[in-house]
């Protein structure tokens, strides 16, 4: 298990155990503070938007362009959007740091 750590709606941050080899929406969906994923990682509803932490987003892969298309329709879009369930945890991101976008 790897280190994951989610900032909620509310601004309070936690440290949760994320499974290696699986997308981190994977592990948000089953927070009481996470991410709805109501297409089950489809790359279609973009109810996983998350902001990554500006310090770790140049070590995840670029997004692909279906992903980027739907970020880029979003309300609340940052420069630091992804949609987690295209990003896959590994154990070189251990520590990775994300926030729950609002929604939109
Ligand atoms: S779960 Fe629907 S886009 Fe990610």
């Amino acid at each position: 298990m790897t280190k994951l750590l989610v900032v909620d709606r509310d601004g309070e941050e936690h440290e949760v155990e994320c499974k290696p080899g699986l997308k981190i929406m994977e592990t948000l969906r089953e927070l009481d503070y996470g991410v709805a994923a109501i297409c089950g990682g489809m790359c279609s509803c973009a109810t996983c938007h998350v902001y990554v932490d500006r310090n770790w987003a140049d070590q995840l892969p670029a997004p692909m362009s279906d992903e980027r298309e739907l970020l880029s329709e979003l309300a609340h879009f940052q420069d630091n959007s992804r949609l987690s369930c295209q990003v896959e945890m590994t154990e070189s991101l251990a520590g990775l740091r994300v926030t729950i976008a609002p929604d939109e």
